[in-house]
């Protein structure tokens, strides 16, 4: 059974049934998932959790869904300590949370298993998404598992790898010739107009809840402690948003120390940083932009949750970060060349601001930070193709000797 009990509006407190729906009639706010808490706490408990399969379902519990649930293998991802990386930035308790390691290679079907769950469960035959990319290979894959039909928009200018990463799993795949801001604008008039279960438009709430087993793996892999500090990408802003609910409600239901002491940093490319720019002008307010940045799965130039956001990031005492392309790349390179693990642009915003934060003393040596890197390199790859620099030799030993030979 589900604890979800209504969709509430944060902003004017008005309810709704759960249904497929995502803003709030009375004052256009979008609608979060709310639970019937104490029902929820007579039945989670570490012991049980730790009873149950491996993967985001063993969460199940805590997020709205009852019944059958459409699982492609989402979750459970590792939890790595960082030790290498640590020592270059000075971070003695540096943890990376490698999300690339999802069946469709980012963080992204976490939100979506949730959202196709629902939308299965509310009976639409087919999904549809507006996506920078990662979200619209998610949506086809589950569309696939499901047996459902999927539309799936991109900006026309996503990368070839993500296109192919999304045509694998034969939804009708729609390159859309304008930014994200215009796929988006474009599919919420198509949300009108046909009966479909939108991932992120008219599902946005359930699709938002999944994010929340980021904070859930995390903090049992911690053997059942929040970080310190929290360092994540965003692009609207939601699932950094449910990495800080996901915490409150661990907190909340006795698994984890109340109250939360999480400080929560958000980052952004310098090209598409309209949330970090809210912070640093101490305003709540986000000012659209238009997005120019190598970190095409952040391009969003007017986030639907930079308000929502920004309030996390001040009520955990958090703050934001912004990151050039060149610093991007670097920070791309620099955790491949020490831990091993090689993300998408996405992760080297993360480890581009995580590197700013510890330099400027913001996040502590001795405080445990964990970064969420959310998708993986090999779909846009040729970001890094710089790096491809081989020796070419003849089958030979001479040849080897000659033109390589042992390099100490
Ligand atoms: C790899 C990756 N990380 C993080 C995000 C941030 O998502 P949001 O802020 O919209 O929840 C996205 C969004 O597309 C993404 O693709
Ligand atoms: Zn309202």
């Amino acid at each position: 059974m589900s604890y979800a009990r209504a969709l509430h509006c944060r902003k004017c407190g008005r309810e709704y049934p759960v249904e497929a729906r995502s803003l709030c009639e009375s004052c256009l706010s979008p609608l979060d998932v709310s639970y019937d808490y104490q029902a929820m706490a007579k039945v989670v408990s570490r012991r049980k959790l730790a009873k149950q399969p491996l993967g985001m379902w063993r969460y199940k519990d805590l997020l709205p869904v009852s019944g059958a649930v459409v699982d492609i293998g989402t979750g459970s991802t590792p939890l790595v300590r960082a030790d290498r990386l640590g020592g270059e930035l000075g971070l003695d308790e540096l943890y990376i949370k490698n999300d690339c390691l999802n069946p469709t290679y980012s963080f992204k079907d976490r939100p979506v298993s949730v959202a196709v769950t629902k939308a299965r469960e509310f009976g639409f035959d087919t999904l549809a998404c507006a996506s920078t990319g990662n979200l619209a290979a998610s949506v086809a894959a589950h569309a696939a598992k499901a047996k459902m039909k999927a539309y799936v928009f991109v900006p026309a200018d996503v990368e070839p790898g993500k296109l192919v990463g999304a045509a694998i799993y034969n939804p009708v795949l729609v390159t859309v010739n304008g930014n994200y801001d215009d796929v988006n604008r474009l599919c919420a008039r198509l949300v009108e107009r046909y009966n479909w279960g939108f991932i992120n438009i008219n599902l946005r709430p359930y699709y938002a809840e999944g994010s929340k087993t980021l904070s859930y793996e995390v903090v049992e892999q911690l053997g059942w402690r929040a970080p310190d500090c929290v360092v994540y990408p965003a692009a609207s802003g939601l699932s950094f948003t449910r990495i800080w609910k996901g915490l409150e409600e661990l907190a909340m239901l006795g698994l984890i120390e109340q109250p939360v002491n999480t400080h929560m940093y958000l980052t952004q490319a310098a090209g598409s940083s309209p949330i970090v720019n809210a912070f640093h002008s101490g305003s709540l307010h986000v000012n659209p932009v238009k997005p120019d940045t190598i970190a095409k799965s952040l391009a969003i130039g007017n986030p639907a949750n930079g308000n929502y956001a920004l309030m996390v990031v001040s009520q955990s005492g958090g703050g934001a970060c912004a990151v050039t392309d060149e610093e991007i790349l670097d920070g791309v390179k620099l955790l491949a060349q020490t831990e091993g693990i090689f993300a998408e642009p996405a992760g080297g915003v993360v480890i581009a601001s995580l590197k700013k934060l510890a330099a400027s003393g913001v996040i502590k040596k001795n405080e445990l930070t964990v970064a969420f890197i959310t998708g993986a390199g090999p779909r846009t790859q040729e970001i890094v193709s710089d790096i491809v620099h081989p020796f070419i030799v003849e089958p030979n030993l001479e040849s080897f000797e000659k033109v390589v030979g042992v390099r100490v």
